[in-house]
């Protein structure tokens, strides 16, 4: 019998599961796949409603690792993902993005003697303050393949001087989205909240350092405050919402009624909303792109991107944490260029396939 190439996936936070999905199914048949979940995310909405709408199978190991600070948890997975490796005969580790779990799987491996292959590798936020960034540049200088999704990212690589073999495969997001939008299809999410389609914006803010800063806070519930014409439907992550209340914000938040509050949604929910949605505003890094693919203007409240392809095309506007700044684009601003192939052709799965296996 043939042997096939003994592959561990590392994943533990909502945006490795996505990217999980299609190499798993490029992968599965033409080697032996193990995943990994660190347990980075936990909650239902999390994590688990992602294994199932993209029929992923059950991880073979779950590391329960939980909240902590960034320490606690990139340290406890580290530890716990040695203890794995070390008694496995696998040949690579594949790890995705850049969370906390990416950056742990890489480290762990590397330091077991196994090769280490980063997709989405050479972004670059050139901002230090935000914990991705770090993990990015760690990851990368630890990775033996890199898989860039962008021509951007193979000159941060090159510039870098990493170690590994840098490839540009394209962007994943283009076959998460095309199939994310047949599976949507079926989502009543609209009638659900009661939503016409284009009459709402979709907000999203997770990043630590928006949540984190109470000025941040206070300049987006602002925005909402002034944009009170508008509906703005706000999937709340945890973290979000457990600071608003620490700063006594939520309170405020919740005086502001053109904005539906809703629990984290599911990919396939999410993406229905987005493709939807008037606009995006959102300091994600993933929804940047996806709502390129989506064709629906993305106003980002960061002061850069690690996305800048998208900008560059004229469908995302950075607008920082500035009140004035988001409300005028919220209200009036629309892009007035074409869609066009930034991200690659959709076969990113397959290329990096044919690289591993
Ligand atoms: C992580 C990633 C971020 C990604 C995001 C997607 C890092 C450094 N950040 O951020 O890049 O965009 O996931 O969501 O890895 N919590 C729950 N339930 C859960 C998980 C978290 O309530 O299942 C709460 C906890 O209070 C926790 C907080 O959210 O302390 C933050 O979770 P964490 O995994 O540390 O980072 P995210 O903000 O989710």
């Amino acid at each position: 019998m043939e042997n096939k190439a003994k592959i561990a996936s590392v994943v533990g936070a909502r945006p490795n599961f996505v990217k999980l999905y299609p190499i798993h199914n490029a992968i599965r048949n033409y080697s032996e796949h193990t995943i990994i979940h660190t347990g980075q995310h936990y909650d239902y909405e999390l994590s688990e409603t992602f294994f199932k709408e993209f029929d992923l199978p059950k991880p073979h190991y779950n590391l329960n690792v939980g909240s902590g600070t960034q320490a606690f948890q990139i340290g406890e997975m580290i530890k716990r993902l040695e203890a794995i490796f070390l008694k496995s005969d696998f040949d690579l580790v594949i790890v995705y993005g850049d969370t906390n779990s990416t950056l742990a799987g890489a480290f762990s491996a590397m330091r077991s003697g196994i090769k280490v292959a980063h997709v989405e590798a050479g972004l670059r936020s050139f901002d230090r303050r935000m914990p991705e960034e770090i993990n990015r540049i760690l990851t990368d200088n630890l990775s033996d393949y890199l898989f860039a999704p962008t021509e951007t990212a193979v000159r941060n690589l090159k510039n870098e001087h990493v170690y590994g073999k840098i490839f540009n495969t394209g962007d994943l997001s283009v076959e998460i989205i095309n199939h994310a939008i047949k599976l949507s299809s079926k989502s009543k999410i609209l009638d659900h909240l009661e939503l016409e389609p284009k009459s709402y914006i979709l907000f999203t803010m997770h990043r630590a350092e928006n949540t984190d800063s109470k000025d941040s806070l206070i300049a987006i519930i602002h925005a909402f405050e002034l944009l009170s014409e508008i509906k703005i439907v706000f999937p709340i992550h945890p973290r979000t919402k457990k600071v608003l209340k620490e700063k006594n914000l939520y309170e405020r938040l919740l005086k502001c009624k053109n904005v539906k509050l809703i629990k984290p949604l599911g990919y396939l929910d999410f993406v229905k909303l987005m493709k939807n949605a008037n606009k995006v505003i959102t300091d994600s890094g993933g929804i940047q792109k996806e709502s390129y693919l989506l064709a629906v203007p993305c106003i980002t409240i960061r002061n850069n991107t690690e996305w800048i392809e998208t900008v560059d095309a004229g469908w995302n506007l950075i607008t920082g944490m500035h009140t004035n700044k988001i409300v005028k684009a919220a209200r009036n601003w629309i892009p007035t260029t074409k869609i066009k192939p930034i991200l690659g052709d959709g076969r990113t799965s397959t290329i990096i396939k044919d690289l591993l296996c």
